[in-house]
């Protein structure tokens, strides 16, 4: 094994949730710890924990916090579920893996009713299984993207889908791990993720731990290593992937994908199925989250443009469909026509 062991983002201890928190990541390496729904909520909207699949999660817990040992389901436990059910849901809105795991956690507190169990054993015990499934589910994704990769290869990446965005191994970071593992991955370009560097922050942390070779770069240098044939693929996560097979994620993504395709360089998104969402018809239905103009105007704190400057910040972009060469999933790759392939993954 030549990379070594992934930082988990979450952990359950003496009914708590301990949050890695990512904004303090790489200088700290210091943990929250959630006792309350609110918290997770809190946690969850000012990116303490971030990236889709590790939301889900976190939000898994979240339901969880709601509850006392000792409890028996019942109308009272089903109201103070859907009132932490709604304060979770309304942290972010963007991943569809959030609004996912909550209704997981529906599925949980129901069938612990039925079985007359306790409804924070239960939803403690159900957070587990998926978390569970997020790292089979990752596993799978790196080992089906990693076939697609040549000796030599120099991936670029934007963002962090890495083991801190998902609590398992990772989407796009496992698949480039397991790459590199399969020696056929020489080289990663992370894109720093303006405005809050979660590629260089976190994406480059992790790279390092695991001595996989990498530079930062601006994110405005794609096109550049593109014309010099320094890429070779492109592969990112998602927060949401519609029926038709668009898919949101980090802003920039989707400037990446028209240079991708202008290039002839394979663009790769990687993603558990709990990502897609067949009730988001296409990209225009995906909410898009605008977050805080000071996330642009600063860089880690300090001002970047006048003070009382305008700033728009949306969080996320789509690319659309057609510019994705395919999507690893933990039930096999999607090739295009997208919306076929999905429509056939769903049914399966
Ligand atoms: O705002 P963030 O940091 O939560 O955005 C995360 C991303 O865009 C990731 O690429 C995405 O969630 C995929 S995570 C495996």
């Amino acid at each position: 094994v030549k990379s070594r062991r992934v930082t988990a983002p979450l952990r359950f201890e003496d009914g708590a949730l301990e949050v890695l928190d990512q904004r303090r990541l790489p200088a700290n390496v210091e943990w929250i710890t959630c006792r309350r729904p609110e918290e997770v909520a809190e946690a969850i909207r000012t990116l303490a924990v971030r990236g889709a699949p590790a939301i889900g999660l976190a939000a898994a817990y979240g339901l969880a916090l709601a509850f006392d040992g000792g409890e028996r389901c019942g109308e009272e436990s089903r109201a103070r579920f859907e009132d932490a059910a709604r304060v979770l849901a309304s942290s972010r809105p963007t991943a569809v893996n959030l609004f996912w795991a909550i209704e997981r956690g529906r599925e949980a507190l129901a069938a612990a009713e039925a079985a007359g169990e306790e409804p924070a054993e239960a939803l403690r015990a159900s957070a587990d299984a998926l978390m569970r499934d997020q790292w089979e589910a990752d596993r799978r994704m790196a080992e089906l993207g990693a076939a697609r990769f040549e000796p030599g290869d120099r991936a670029l990446t934007h963002c962090n889908a890495g083991a801190l965005a998902t609590g398992g191994y990772g989407t796009a970071g496992g698949v480039l791990r397991a790459a590199w593992e399969a020696d056929r991955l020489t080289h990663v370009w992370v894109d720093e993720t303006r405005p809050l560097l979660q590629g260089a922050r976190l994406t480059a942390w992790e790279l390092d731990a695991a001595g996989i070779p990498f530079q930062v770069v601006a994110d405005s240098s794609a096109g550049s290593l593109m014309t010099r044939g320094l890429v070779d693929r492109v592969v990112v996560g998602a927060d949401r992937i519609a029926a038709n097979g668009d898919v949101a994620n980090k802003i920039g993504t989707y400037p990446l994908a028209v240079l991708a395709r202008r290039h002839g360089v394979p663009f790769y998104v990687a993603a558990p199925l709990s990502t897609i969402d067949v009730g988001t018809p296409d990209g225009a239905a995906i909410p898009i989250e605008e977050r805080e103009p000071s996330e642009v105007t600063t860089a880690l704190g300090r001002p970047t443009a006048p003070a009382g400057a305008g700033a728009a910040n949306p969080a996320f972009d789509v690319t659309p469909a057609e510019l994705v060469s395919a999507i690893f999933t933990e039930a096999g790759v999607l090739e295009p026509p997208l919306p076929d392939a999905i429509r056939a993954v769903l049914a399966e």
